[in-house]
C-alpha cells in the first residue's frame, strides 16, 4: 500500500511517499528560513512560504519515489494541531489531488504522528509503551497503547520544551530555532557551572514546568552579562533534560518501564540523546529515538500513520478542516 504524506503545520513543508506503513521512499523536508530574524515563526509569512514550496516538495518527492498519482492508495494530511494558516495550505493541496485522483483522504494528527515517528522501521517498539513527545508545542510524558490512544501521564503547565531552547536563543541573541544553536553552542560550556531552579509542584503530578527555568536563565544572563554563553546554555541544556529525567524516575518508581519512545524536534538534542541512552541502559529500558531527519515535522511520519487509519478503515471526505488544536 501506497500513502502519501504533506504536512505543512507550523513551518517545515514536506511531502512523503510510504509504503506498507514504514518503507520511506521519499521524504522532502523544505525548512523555512525567513523567520530566524524574527526569532519565532510568523504565521502569515509560514503560509506564504508553504504556498511557494508545496508543488516543489510534491513534485520532487513523487519523482524520488518513481510513483504516479496513479500507484496512491491513500493521501495522508496534517490537519490538527498547528497554525491554521499554515494548515489550510497543506490540507487544501491534499484535497485537490484526493478530488483530481479520486483517492481517499485521511487528516492526521500532528502529535500522534511524531509518535508514529519510531515506527518507521521494523524494529518498531511493541504496545503498550512509555513516550516521551518533546516539541515547539508540547512536553508530555504518556502511555501509549496503540496508533491513536495515548494517556497522558505529565504534561507542560506552561511553555514547552522546545519553546525554552528558542526563547533563550532569542534572548541571547541568536536564531531562531534556538534548539539546534543551544545544543551546539553547549558542546564548548560546562553543564556543571550554573545551578538553575527545577520545579516543584505541591501535589504528586509528573507535570513539567519550563517557564520557571525559561526565567531564571534569562535573569542570569542579564545580571551577569560577562559569563559566557556557552556556559549558560550547557547549564540550561542540563537542567532542561534533568526534569525530564527527575520525572521519568518518580513515575519508575510505581511502574515498570521496558520500552521508552522519545520523539519531537527536541529529540534531535545531542545532550538528550547521550543522556537517555545511558539512563536506559542502566535502567534495562530499551530505547526508541528517531533518525534526526524524522525527529522535527516530517511528513514520513503523517504518512505512516495515515496508512495505518486507512487500513483500520477511517477515511475523511473533502469537508476535512483544520484545527489549531487538540493532541488526540
Ligand atoms: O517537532 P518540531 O519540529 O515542531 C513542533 O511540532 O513544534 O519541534 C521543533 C522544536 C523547536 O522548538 C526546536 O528548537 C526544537 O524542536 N529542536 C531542538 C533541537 N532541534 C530542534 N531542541 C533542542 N535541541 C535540538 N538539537
Ligand atoms: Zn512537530
Amino acid at each position: 500500500m501506497i500513502v502519501i504524506g504533506i504536512e505543512t503545520s507550523c513551518d517545515d513543508t514536506s511531502f512523503a511517499v510510504v509504503e506498507d506503513g514504514y518503507k520511506i521512499r521519499a521524504n522532502i523536508i523544505s525548512s523555512q528560513t525567513i523567520h530566524s530574524k524574527y526569532g519565532g515563526v510568523v504565521p502569515e509569512l509560514a503560509s506564504r512560504e508553504h504556498i511557494k514550496n508545496i508543488s516543489y516538495v510534491f513534485e520532487k518527492g513523487m519523482k524520488a519515489a518513481k510513483i504516479t498519482l496513479k500507484d496512491v492508495d491513500g493521501i495522508a494530511v496534517t490537519n490538527r494541531p498547528g497554525l491554521i494558516v499554515s494548515l489550510l495550505v497543506g490540507l487544501n493541496f491534499a484535497k485537490g489531488l484526493a478530488y483530481a485522483g479520486r483517492i481517499p483522504l485521511i487528516g492526521v494528527n500532528h502529535t500522534l504522528g511524531h509518535i508514529y515517528s519510531n515506527h518507521l522501521s521494523k524494529s518498531e517498539p511493541e504496545f503498550p509503551y512509555i513516550g516521551f513527545i518533546l516539541s515547539g508545542g508540547h512536553t508530555i510524558l504518556c502511555k501509549v497503547h496503540n496508533y491513536t490512544t495515548i494517556e497522558v501521564i505529565g504534561t507542560t503547565r506552561d511553555d514547552a520544551i522546545g519553546e525554552a531552547f528558542d526563547k533563550i536563543s532569542k534572548f541571547m541573541g541568536f536564531g531562531y530555532p534556538g534548539g539546534p544553536i543551544i545544543d551546539k553552542l553547549s558542546k564548548s560550556g560546562n553543564p556543571n557551572s550554573i545551578k538553575f531552579p527545577r520545579p516543584r509542584f505541591k501535589d504528586k503530578s509528573l507535570d513539567f514546568s519550563y517557564s520557571g527555568l525559561k526565567t531564571a536563565v534569562l535573569n542570569y544572563y542579564r545580571k551577569n552579562p560577562d559569563t559566557s554563553k556557552a556556559d549558560i546554555a550547557a547549564s540550561f541544556q542540563k537542567t532542561a533534560i534533568d526534569i525530564l529525567i527527575i520525572n521519568l524516575k518518580r513515575y519508575l518508581e510505581k511502574e515498570n518501564v521496558s520500552r521508552l519512545s522519545i520523539t519531537g524536534g527536541v529529540s534531535a538534542n545531542s545532550y538528550l540523546r547521550k543522556t537517555m541512552t545511558e539512563f536506559s541502559k542502566n535502567n534495562n529500558i530499551k530505547l526508541f529515538i528517531p533518525s534526526h531527519e524524522l525527529c522535527t515535522d516530517n511528513a514520513a511520519m503523517i504518512a505512516g500513520l495515515g496508512t495505518r487509519l486507512l487500513e483500520e478503515g477511517k477515511k475523511d471526505t473533502l469537508k476535512l478542516d483544520a484545527y489549531s488544536r487538540g493532541i488526540k
